[in-house]
Formats: C-alpha cells, sequence, structure tokens
C-alpha cells in the first residue's frame, strides 16, 4: 500500500527537532513578559474577509496565496495567513476594545499558498507582537528594538535592519499619483510581473526582485520626497532615536511590504545567512486598520518573526535537551511497585525522572541511563526491595569517588537533602 505523504509544505517537527523549538520559544516568552507582553490566542480559522478586507484584496496573500473554502454552512472559511487582521478582530469584539492601550503577543501556525523552498513553506510558524491604542514615534522605536534585542539575545548576527516611512494616507495617495504618471511614462522598460500590477498595486512594483526594473525604478519619484511635514518629523525622530539606541539601521525607500494596511513606519530585518528568503521578521505601523474593519479609531504597529528562519539561525547551544536528574533502575515484582511510587514522589518534586518500564537486565537498563545522560541513578533490587530501601549514586564523569547513599523509602528528607547538595541547587 502507497504511504501516507505529508502536503507539500508542510513538515512534522520530530522530538528530536523540538528541543530546539522548545528552547527558542521559552527563550522569546521570557523576553516578552519581561517587556511586559501579554499573550493573545485567536482561531486559525477565520471568515474569509477578514483578510480580504483587513490586508487588501490585490495583494499576493489574498489573491493568490490563502487556503480558502467553504465550510459545511456554506460560509467563506480561511486559514489564516498572518496574525495582525486576527488580533484586530479580537480587539474590537472583546473586552479589550474598552482599553485604550495594549501589549499582545501571539504564537503559531499560519498558512500560506507559496512555492516552498528553503525557509518558505505552506504551513509555518510565527510569531507576533501588536502594540495596540500606541501613536508615539516612541512605541516605533520600542516595537523595532524588542524585535532587534530579541533576535540578538538568540545569539543571532549577521542581521540588517531596513526601515521605510510609507506617510499617512494622503501623503500616500499623493505619492501614488506622480508614480503612476511617471509607470505610464516607462511602462515598456518595466518586467511583465510589475506592468500587470501597474493598475492592480502599484506600490508592490517597487518591492520587485527584477534587476533591470530596479535599476529603472532609481529614476522614479521617491515616497520620502512626498511625505508631509509631520509624516517627515516622526520619520526623523525615530532614526534619531534608534542612532541614540546604536541599533544600525538602513534606509531603504523601496521598501513597501506586501500587505496593505502600513501607514509611516515599515521596517524588515534580514540575515545575510538565510538565502533567498532572507527576512526574519517584517513589520511596521497600521493605523487605519481597527478603523476599516469597523472598531475605533485606533493607532497600531507590530511586527511578526518566521520561527522556520529563526531555526535556521539561532545556533547549536539551543538544541541541549534538559537533561534527566535521576534515572531508575529496577527489577523484581516488588521493587517495581516501589519504583513507580517513587518515580511520581520525585516528580511531585519537580524532578526531572525517568523510570524504567522495559523489566530487563540491570547492565541493559544501566546502558539506557548513560545513553540519556542521566545526572544519576536510583537502584532498586529485590535486596532494597526487602529492606524498604534505595540506592541513589551520582552518575556522571565527576564521580570520581563513587558518590552514592542509601536511602529509607519512609525518609524523603534525606533523599530531598541530597539531591539539593549533589545534582538541583535549585530545590
Ligand atoms: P510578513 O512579512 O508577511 O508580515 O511575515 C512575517 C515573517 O513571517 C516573515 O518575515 C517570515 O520570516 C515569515 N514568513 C512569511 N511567510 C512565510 C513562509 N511562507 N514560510 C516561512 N516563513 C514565512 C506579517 O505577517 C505581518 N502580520 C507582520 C506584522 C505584524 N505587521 C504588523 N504587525
Amino acid at each position: 500500500m502507497d504511504k501516507f505523504k505529508n502536503l507539500r509544505g508542510t513538515f512534522d517537527i520530530l522530538p528530536a527537532k523540538l528541543i530546539k523549538w522548545q528552547n527558542i520559544e521559552n527563550l522569546i516568552k521570557i523576553q516578552l513578559s519581561r517587556s511586559s507582553v501579554k499573550e493573545i490566542r485567536t482561531p486559525i480559522l477565520e471568515m474569509t474577509e477578514l483578510f480580504t478586507r483587513g490586508i487588501g484584496e490585490n495583494t499576493d496573500v489574498v489573491s493568490k496565496e490563502m487556503y480558502t473554502f467553504n465550510d459545511r454552512g456554506n460560509r467563506s472559511c480561511t486559514l489564516r495567513p498572518e496574525g495582525t487582521a486576527s488580533v484586530a478582530r479580537a480587539v474590537i469584539n472583546s473586552s479589550l476594545s474598552a482599553k485604550p492601550q495594549q501589549k499582545l503577543w501571539y504564537m503559531g501556525p499560519m498558512f500560506r499558498y507559496e512555492r516552498p523552498q528553503a525557509g518558505r513553506q505552506r504551513q509555518f510558524h510565527q510569531f507576533g507582537v501588536e502594540y495596540i491604542g500606541y501613536e508615539s514615534y516612541r512605541s516605533d522605536v520600542e516595537i523595532i528594538s524588542l524585535a532587534w534585542d530579541i533576535l540578538k539575545k538568540l545569539g543571532i548576527n549577521n542581521l540588517n535592519l531596513e526601515i521605510n516611512s510609507l506617510g499617512n494616507t494622503d501623503d500616500r495617495f499623493n505619492y501614488q499619483q506622480a508614480f503612476i504618471n511617471w509607470l505610464d511614462k516607462n511602462y515598456s522598460y518595466l518586467d511583465e510581473d510589475s506592468q500587470n500590477r501597474v493598475n492592480k498595486n502599484p506600490m508592490r512594483i517597487l518591492d520587485t526582485k527584477n534587476s533591470d526594473t530596479i535599476e529603472i525604478l532609481k529614476e522614479a519619484p521617491r515616497l520620502i520626497d512626498y511625505l508631509c511635514d509631520e509624516s517627515l518629523e516622526r520619520y526623523l525622530k525615530i532614526k534619531k532615536q534608534l542612532n541614540f539606541l546604536d541599533i544600525p539601521f538602513i534606509e531603504n525607500y523601496r521598501l513597501v511590504r506586501g500587505l496593505d494596511y502600513y501607514t509611516h513606519t515599515a521596517f524588515e530585518i534580514t540575515s545575510g545567512s538565510l538565502g533567498s528568503q532572507a527576512t526574519v521578521c517584517g513589520g511596521g505601523r497600521y493605523d487605519n486598520l481597527i478603523k476599516n474593519m469597523g472598531g475605533n479609531e485606533t493607532p497600531a504597529i507590530g511586527f511578526a518573526i518566521g520561527l522556520e528562519r529563526l531555526m535556521i539561525l539561532a545556533g547549536e547551544e539551543y538544541e541541549n535537551d534538559r537533561l534527566v536528574d535521576i534515572y531508575i533502575v529496577n527489577k523484581g515484582e516488588s521493587a517495581e511497585n516501589l519504583a513507580i511510587e517513587l518515580s511520581r514522589q520525585l516528580r511531585k518534586l519537580n524532578i526531572i525522572t525517568e523510570l524504567d518500564i522495559s523489566g530487563s537486565s540491570f547492565s541493559k537498563q544501566f546502558k539506557k541511563a548513560n545513553r540519556l545522560k542521566s545526572k544519576s541513578v536510583i537502584i532498586i533490587g529485590e535486596e532494597e526491595a526487602n529492606k524498604k530501601e534505595f540506592l541513589i549514586r551520582l552518575f556522571s564523569d565527576q564521580n570520581q569517588d563513587n558518590k552514592e547513599e542509601r536511602i529509607s523509602f519512609d525518609n524523603y528528607f534525606e533523599l530531598e537533602k541530597w539531591l539539593k547538595i549533589n545534582i538541583r541547587e535549585d530545590l
């Protein structure tokens, strides 16, 4: 019979790989709680309209990449391609809308029907942060530095931060008029893909990867020259504060991002170590999204980081598993019963305990303890079971003097003391 395969662009994450995932996720969560950002969880499945209206009908994500289907009630549903629109919906529909400001984060799977390649999948994972109700340019700086510092804390070097300002709605409208005029005059020089975008989504032409078009675009009007005084001042203040914080950045006037909801600040963090899918983090301000979706006027800014790309970038130090504290070797019926009970007690004490349930020989059980690099072993044979005691022994290279002790089953106090001294100071 044919074996079942994963759908293209989707992957299982097996236990050995998950150690690195969990270590990275834990570090991110600690950093976020230190910045008093609170977690929010939204459904993976949403009404399609949330994304068509929220992200924009002419974006690649909405027009080409969404997993959309009708459910049994004939409602059009979509597997979320990103998290920002869902967070905006949750804020509008819940008691959160009564609070003027909140800092939220989320982590989970997203779905985009893209051509899979290294660092690009159809089911991928993002962690994102959204600052809702924050208007000051300082929140732009805080969001950018939060993303930057998390990547640095993960030990990732070789990062480039690119920033741009898309201005407010009027700035962008004025620019778009000038840009479309220019595009009309230069239409024949554009690549085919860009020609197709002239009427649908002209701003995205700025984001082209075609080197000939990039060359021609150097002559095109620049968005920065169409910013009103207020927008420009905001942008200058952000640059000044980033300089003050020693966060290096490059201004990229062609950075427009692939989602329509952005206003003012747009930014991306890329890494030379990622190959063609170089962007690890993308974000920006979206002051009109919540209002356009039926909420109150609410300025906001956020970013999302692709976890698969983080996995590629983060070093081997995140691959280490937490070691087993105690491996319980046991043989014989009464020993087995005592061993099960003891493993339950040890777990209550927050000790990472592996109970051998194989019933195989002592030597095989010791080999397994060795393979798991357990810090210590507890041995319960028939003799120990009869005396209602066990033998605990340090089980590492450092144990030159064979440190071991016999402890009675009704003396957990002695066991705790031994553990504290020998393997887990934090108990
Ligand atoms: P985005 O730039 O579309 O932004 O995605 C953010 C990050 O998700 C990318 O930089 C990349 O690391 C990862 N990513 C995107 N697509 C894939 C894929 N097919 N495979 C693997 N990784 C991928 C957003 O999604 C916005 N919601 C970010 C945001 C939050 N803006 C404001 N708040």
